[in-house]
């Protein structure tokens, strides 16, 4: 899969975080290349982040995203006007704070192996509750054209299960297609029927037309989890239905 470089200030708009929800302890699934976990730790916050990419050859995904970063540069450039520049401000901007986050990722990895951990959902390496505030970005919703319900569901009752305050999800749309993942709502109704009520909050972030949401699930109240119907079937680590997307004609 595509590996990213976000920023720290980026999952701070993107998840609209406060002072209070930098003082909580933080999982972020999956991680990346993104320095959220790098710029956290900087400030003090406890936080870690979890990806089926940190296990041997961790230490080439920062040059990786480095190089990417640089490639999408000139697609970036070309296609200026599919995207939203409030946040940024524009292109130069852009791939300047990822190429450097990709190197304040490669730095901290290298730095504070432990806060990087191999994993994958639906089945994380965590106890129940183990975190206060679960952050996920860009990988549910967004692929829910190559990753099916059924894995949607039970990933979602797995960031739950390791969250013992909030999961904050973000975006809502489909990367293909700029539209709301279809199946949104099913998720919702789903995840109330467990226990865990959710709203959609609007953000100041946007950098697809239409990622200004993201959704919050309350997981703090008494739940009642079921086994998760994938536990058991082969991880889905190597499964890169979307890496080198970009490189690839219809994208
Ligand atoms: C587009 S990146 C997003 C990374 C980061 N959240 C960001 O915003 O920059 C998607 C990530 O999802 C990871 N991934 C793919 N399948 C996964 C799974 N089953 N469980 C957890 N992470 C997965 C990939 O390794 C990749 O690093």
């Amino acid at each position: 899969m595509f590996i990213s470089a976000r920023t720290f200030e980026e999952y701070r708009a993107m998840f609209a975080l406060s002072e209070h929800d930098l003082s909580l302890r933080i999982l972020d699934c999956p991680g990346g290349a993104a320095s959220f976990v790098a710029g956290a730790g900087a400030r003090g916050t406890d936080a870690v982040a979890v990806d089926p990419q940190y296990g041997p050859g961790r230490e080439a995904l920062g040059p990786l995203a480095l190089r990417e970063n640089e490639h999408r540069h000139a697609e970036v450039v070309g296609r200026a006007e599919d995207f939203v520049w409030t946040w940024f401000g524009g292109p130069r901007r852009y791939t300047r704070l990822r190429s450097r986050s990709a190197r304040d990722f490669t730095a901290d990895i290298a730095a504070r192996p432990g806060r990087y951990v191999l994993g994958s959902l639906p089945n994380l390496p965590f106890a129940d509750r183990a975190f206060d505030l679960v952050l996920s970005s860009h990988l549910l919703f967004s692929y829910g054209e190559q990753m099916d319900e059924d894995f949607h569901r039970d990933a979602l009752l797995e960031l739950v299960r390791v969250s013992r305050g909030q999961v904050r999800l973000y975006p809502l749309f489909l990367h293909t297609s700029h539209k709301r993942y279809p199946a949104l709502d099913r998720m919702r109704e789903m995840l109330a029927g467990y226990g865990v009520p959710s709203r959609v909050e609007r953000v100041d972030y946007a950098f697809d037309p239409g990622d200004e949401e993201m959704l919050v699930l309350e997981c703090g109240g008494p739940r009642d989890l079921p086994g998760s119907s994938l536990r058991g079937r082969p991880s889905s680590v190597g499964f890169d239905p979307v890496r080198w997307r970009h490189l690839r004609p219809d994208r």
